[in-house]
């Protein structure tokens, strides 16, 4: 977890976020060990901002990886933050059961924080 945490953190330093400042970190590892990291990447149009989970998910599942167990979130401001509900429902596609491991030693599971979720149960 204190890996996930610091990959999270050294990540930071390369979030592009010239309209709120923010820098988010995400660094995930898969069931095979291999860790991916992510950062949040925004755009003049706001909407099409990328939060630093997705970009982490979607590294790893480009390359073949969809095993993800757990994630580890850092904020340049230092405070815990938490997946947004977008993310969540992302992760939630490949791992009901992923850990999420916040900058303050707490650790959550997905599904407890997103209950009654759209999942692919519902598509048929
Ligand atoms: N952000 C993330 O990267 N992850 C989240 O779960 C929530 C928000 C980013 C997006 C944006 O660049 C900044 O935080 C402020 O919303």
């Amino acid at each position: 977890m204190n890996l996930l945490i610091e990959a999270a953190s050294r990540s930071l330093e390369k979030a592009y976020n010239p309209y709120s400042g923010l820098s988010v970190g995400c660094a995930l590892k898969t069931s095979s060990g291999k860790i991916y990291d992510g950062v949040n990447i925004e755009n003049s149009v706001f909407g099409l901002t990328m939060c630093a989970e997705r970009v982490a998910v979607f590294k790893a599942v480009s390359e073949g990886n969809v095993d993800i167990e757990q994630i580890a979130l850092v904020a340049s401001t230092g405070k815990p933050v938490y997946p947004c509900g977008a993310c969540r429902q992302v992760l939630f596609e490949f791992n009901p059961n992923t850990k999420i491991h916040l900058s303050n030693g707490k650790t959550l599971v997905l599904m407890e924080i997103l209950p009654f979720a759209f999942s692919r149960d519902a598509l048929s």
